[in-house]
């Protein structure tokens, strides 16, 4: 029977050496310093921790070994290990500390700057204010309505009782359109019959054949006259038209809404007046003039106090309204003992100029952000 083998000094096998072990641990914990990042301490780790480590393998060595010396020997091993793993975790906080706080610098999101650097866009102050008009008809219950901005003559001035030498036909004022006739031929001057619609009251005729009384229409657009471009003239320009047709319509029906828009846009305050003129499309006919809403009146007579806004005058020329010509009843199928009428009409660049002491023309349609962004980002 064989004893156990007494002197058998672990020391002896290689791998178990003392200096060996320790050589082992001072090579990991060298690697582990090294290891400049996360991935070469994760290979660090591979090479001194892992199943073919070589403290791994001096491990298994002790299996072999007498019960009297692995204690021993597990002893010196495990010590080894348990330090390298505590090396180990030690270089890993290490590096997780440093990478969290270059993570925290390199990927710093600051919230404070502008989220959004592509400015939003926004509708011409043009639009908004013509809008904004036909919203306080709208609310009212009128309609609106619309025409095309190339117009056939015949709406654009016969069916507004325009006669044919009228000077507005002319073409030093209106746009004639060229266009062919049947067999081929291209028209000249004024021979199409067709014009860019100087005005929007063709939506007047155009309103009334479309529908049947009682007709309360609204038409905001284009529209065009041959004027040179100038701080108080533009060829192209928008006006809007309100055209109202029922049975027993009168004057101060149109009165009271003139007066109604203007205190709607202007403040409670503001009324209209009315002074004769002449349109071939109504009978009577006026230029309507609000109260200057900048001076309200006070400037008229009070030399300390002038008004640039109304020229002192304590008035401002709005546009033309009244009655509608029961000719032009008749030229579009309504009966003109039946019922009667009323309309008006202005230039919505002018209502914009004295509105917002805007002082020359040539700002709204030069489409300049600097002119536009100080009237908001209304969309
Ligand atoms: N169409 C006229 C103009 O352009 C204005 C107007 C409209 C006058 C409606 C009377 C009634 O000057």
């Amino acid at each position: 029977m064989s004893a156990p083998n007494k002197s058998y000094d672990p020391v002896e096998v290689e791998a178990l050496k003392p200096e060996e072990i320790e050589r082992l641990r001072d090579e990991a914990f060298a690697a582990f310093a090294a290891a400049g990042d996360l991935d070469a301490l994760a290979q660090a780790k591979t090479a001194h921790t892992g199943g073919t480590s070589p403290l791994s393998l001096a491990n298994r060595e002790i299996g072999a070994l007498p019960p009297q010396a692995k204690a021993e020997a597990g002893k010196r091993v495990g010590q080894a290990r348990g330090a390298v793993s505590k090396a180990l975790a030690a270089r890993q906080a290490e590096l997780e500390a440093e990478r969290d706080a270059r993570v925290l610098v390199e990927e710093a999101v600051d919230v404070t700057l502008p989220y959004d650097r592509v400015p939003a866009g926004a509708r011409h102050p043009l639009t908004t204010i013509m809008e904004r008009v036909a919203d306080v008809f709208v609310a009212m219950g009128y309609e609106i309505a619309e025409g095309p901005e190339v117009e056939a003559e015949w709406f654009n001035f016969d069916a507004l009782n325009f006669v044919p030498d009228h000077p507005a036909r002319q073409m030093q004022d209106t746009f004639f359109v060229q266009g062919t006739t049947p067999d081929g031929k291209v028209t000249e001057g004024d021979e199409s019959g067709v014009v860019l619609r100087t005005h929007t009251s063709p939506v007047q005729a155009r309103s009334l054949l479309e529908r049947k009384p009682p007709v309360y229409v609204v038409c905001p657009g284009r529209v065009y006259r041959t004027d040179e471009l100038d701080a108080t003239h533009t060829p192209v320009f928008h006006q809007i038209e309100l055209l109202a047709v029922d049975e027993g319509l009168t004057m101060a029906d149109l009165k009271g809404t003139l007066d109604h828009m203007v205190q709607a846009l202007f403040g409670p305050d503001m009324k209209t007046r009315l002074r004769p003129n002449f349109f071939p499309f109504t009978e009577p006919s006026a230029e309507m003039d609000m109260v200057c809403y900048v001076c309200r009146g006070e400037s008229v007579g009070n030399p300390d106090r002038p008004c640039r806004t109304c020229g002192s005058e304590g008035w401002i020329e709005l546009g033309g309204c009244g009655m509608v010509n029961p000719k032009v009843l008749t030229a579009c199928g309504v009966d003109p003992r039946k019922y009667s009428g009323f309309a008006f009409g202005f230039g919505i660049e002018r209502m914009l100029m004295f509105r917002h002491n805007v002082e020359d023309m040539r700002d709204m349609v030069e489409g300049d952000v600097r002119f536009t962004r100080p009237f908001g980002m209304e969309i």
